[in-house]
């Protein structure tokens, strides 16, 4: 089953608004302040050598800036940008096409790189190293490989799970950047720039609402403030303030911190059927009619962010600020062996 759509940040489908909001400079690019200042480094250093950048590997929870950041490599760079994903790209040769035929300089972005096939992989190495790729010519016996040169290029790849990477693959980046959820001032910079251009005002109560309620991430941040101008436009207002945007969010079920239905029900099931818990991924996804994969790598995150959620080796436990959030009184604290009143 997939999160409701309006805060899936991983909706594929990828409408025009959501492009014609994206930077297209690192000028434009809002928030990651360390990330930005390396890259900013990198890319004028490769530009002086005249050289492509290095490999860069970005990994972090859906809607971040993944995909607007390789578009941006390859605008900073005058490169041409070629877009694939791990899982579009099915046999070697698939590959092979695809890295012969590159422009030099080139800028490869690779989404989802964790799902690229074993075999697939393999062609990417020497690529990624020496610039070479083998083919197999012939079948059979009369079988034999020879080797093409490869131009000068980049591979921008993007991850939500930097841990299903192999080791060899993760090794051949030279930039790996951890993208994190934002701060709600850099939020509220992204919500600024995205109303401005709408050519829709918002006051600076409504900002701030907006901003706490866009779980850290700017596709999220964009999405309900394309909602709320809904609501907005059909109420009459000529600007977004506070008391739509609470409007709006009460009629999605979003609450003060983001957290939707889904987030609510995660929390309270562990707390009423497991008893605060800690509880297994699988039993809980199973109680939820959830996939296991969607609740970590979508819902997860940000609740242990806001410090909601804790991961134990046995499991998932609800913190006291879970209890509290919810309106529900946390259970009194097991004494514990470390306890000095214990
Ligand atoms: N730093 C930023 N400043 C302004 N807008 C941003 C920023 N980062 C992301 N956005 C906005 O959020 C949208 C989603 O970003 P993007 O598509 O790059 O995320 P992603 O990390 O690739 O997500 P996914 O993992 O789902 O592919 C963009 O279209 C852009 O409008
Ligand atoms: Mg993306």
């Amino acid at each position: 089953m997939r999160k409701d759509d309006m805060l899936d940040p991983t909706a594929s489908l990828e409408d025009q608004v959501e492009v014609s909001l994206r930077p297209r400079k690192l000028n434009e690019f809002i928030g990651q302040p360390k990330l930005r200042a390396n890259l900013e480094v990198f890319l004028r250093a490769a530009q002086d050598r005249s050289e492509p950048l290095d490999h860069t590997l970005f990994f972090g929870p859906p809607g971040l800036g993944k995909t607007t950041l390789a578009n941006i490599i390859a605008q900073e760079m005058s490169s041409v940008l070629h877009v694939t994903s791990g899982p579009a790209i099915v046999r070697p040769g698939d590959l092979v096409g695809i890295l012969t035929n590159l422009e030099p300089n080139a800028v490869l972005f690779i989404d989802e790189i964790h799902r690229l096939a074993r075999p697939v992989e393999e062609i990417l190495y020497p690529a990624m190293e020496d610039r070479k790729v083998d083919v197999m010519i012939g079948q059979g016996p009369a079988a034999r490989s020879i080797r093409l040169d490869v131009p000068a290029f980049t591979v921008v790849a993007a991850t939500t799970r930097q841990g299903l990477l192999t080791g060899p693959l993760r090794d051949r980046f030279g930039i790996i950047a951890h993208l994190e959820y934002y701060d709600v001032a850099s939020l509220r910079a992204i919500i600024e720039r995205s109303a401005a251009i709408f050519g829709y005002g918002i006051s600076d109560g409504g900002c701030d609402a907006l901003a706490s309620r866009s779980r850290g991430t700017p596709r999220i941040a964009n999405r309900l403030l394309r909602r709320v101008r809904d609501f907005a436009q059909v109420h009459g207002k000529a600007a977004i303030d506070e008391e739509i945007v609470d409007i709006a969010c009460t009629a999605l079920e979003v609450d003060s911190t983001g957290l939707d239905r889904i987030d609510r029900a995660l929390l309270r099931t562990i707390i009423s059927k497991y008893d605060g818990g800690p509880v297994g991924l699988e039993t809980l996804a199973a109680s939820l009619g959830e996939d296991a994969g969607t609740l970590e790598d979508v819902y997860e995150p940000y609740l242990l962010q806001l410090g909601f959620l804790s991961r134990t080796p046995r499991g998932r436990q609800a913190t006291a600020l879970a209890y509290e959030h919810l309106g529900l009184t946390p259970p009194p604290r097991k004494p514990s062996l470390f306890d000095p009143e214990a």
